[in-house]
């Protein structure tokens, strides 16, 4: 993922999605959505693992026990998982099975997650609008995570400042980051669309539950928001192998890697870690950056 080469671009727009992605491209497009589905869509380490396993709960009247016993992939599958997990050693992933297949064949309601931008999900999602949780972070805290995301699952080699400046240039992976967030940001007073962002769920855990509960049409008691506010806690969700990937990695890296290794999928679960990463330069680029690019629309980021 660290070299822009290995990508390829997809139209319309501009993309950049691994090769293999091609294969499936046209199939996401013409997929059949139903009016009960609901979908997680979010660019990559936004807290998209953290946000799906809050509304899959939510959806599934707080099935605590069957999410701890089936991994996330399996009850709400990513979508184009096959085609972004590029792996020369594919055995562990047949064991997942085809992403796209297994979406198909899940039965109703089904709780879907893409990292896909809104020109390459599926076109009736226009037409039939389902439900839709966007997820949306402070760009350099998700740059920072993508990269030590990059580290542990696609053995990236590069420096922190490199992968920064993928981002600067719209040429990071799923990117171009903007296109991707406004195109969602824009639609966010429509009724099927929330738009959500990983600093409200942190600072506000059992807001960002209500707030939830109430777009997808459930009610919680106070009793049922503070025990999935639990459950999501970093620390029981860094702990959970249905959501940490600890069992994928572990498949794809070998039994020892993870402990050789201090990095992992869930990883610090803070607001500002930049800091710990970025210079002061290359953060007011990215200040530059985002400022050139949200003026005008409204949104903001803390
Ligand atoms: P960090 O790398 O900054 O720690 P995604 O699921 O979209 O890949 O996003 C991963 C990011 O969400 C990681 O960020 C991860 O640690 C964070 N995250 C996952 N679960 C969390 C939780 N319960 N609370 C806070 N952050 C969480």
């Amino acid at each position: 993922f660290g070299v822009p080469d290995c990508l390829l671009e997809v139209n319309p727009g501009r993309v950049l999605l691994p090769p293999e992605f091609k294969d499936m491209a046209d199939r996401i497009l013409d997929f059949t959505v139903y009016p009960d589905d609901t979908w997680l869509v979010s660019y990559p380490r936004t807290g998209s693992t953290w946000a799906q396993e809050m509304v899959w709960c939510i959806g599934n009247d707080l099935d605590f026990k069957k999410a701890k016993e089936t991994m996330q992939q399996l009850r709400t599958p990513l979508l184009e998982l096959s085609a972004i997990m590029v792996d020369d050693n594919k055995e562990w992933m047949k064991e997942l099975g085809n992403s796209v297949d297994l979406v198909e064949k899940m039965a109703r309601p089904r709780f879907i997650k893409s990292h896909l931008p809104l020109e390459l999900l599926p076109t009736q999602i226009h037409i039939v609008k389902p439900k839709i949780v966007y997820v949306a972070r402070n760009p350099k805290d998700m740059c920072v995570s993508y990269y030590h995301y990059c580290k542990l699952i696609h053995n990236l080699q590069g420096t922190v400042e490199e992968f920064c400046d993928l981002f600067l240039k719209d040429r990071a992976p799923v990117g171009p980051v903007w296109n991707h967030i406004l195109g969602f940001w824009k639609k966010r007073h429509e009724p099927n669309i929330l738009f959500l962002k990983y600093e409200e769920m942190k600072r506000d855990q059992k807001g960002a539950i209500r707030k939830t509960a109430a777009f997808l049409g459930k009610t919680l008691t106070e009793e049922q928001v503070n025990q999935l506010a639990e459950y999501l806690s970093f620390g029981n969700m860094k702990k959970n192998p249905a959501v940490n990937l600890e069992p994928i990695i572990a498949k794809k890296n070998g039994p020892e890697f993870l402990n050789k290794c201090d990095l992992r999928f869930i990883r610090k679960g803070e607001i500002g870690d930049w800091k710990n990463h970025m210079s002061e330069e290359l953060a007011a680029h990215f200040d530059v950056w985002t400022e050139e690019n949200i003026r005008g629309t409204g949104l903001s980021f803390d």
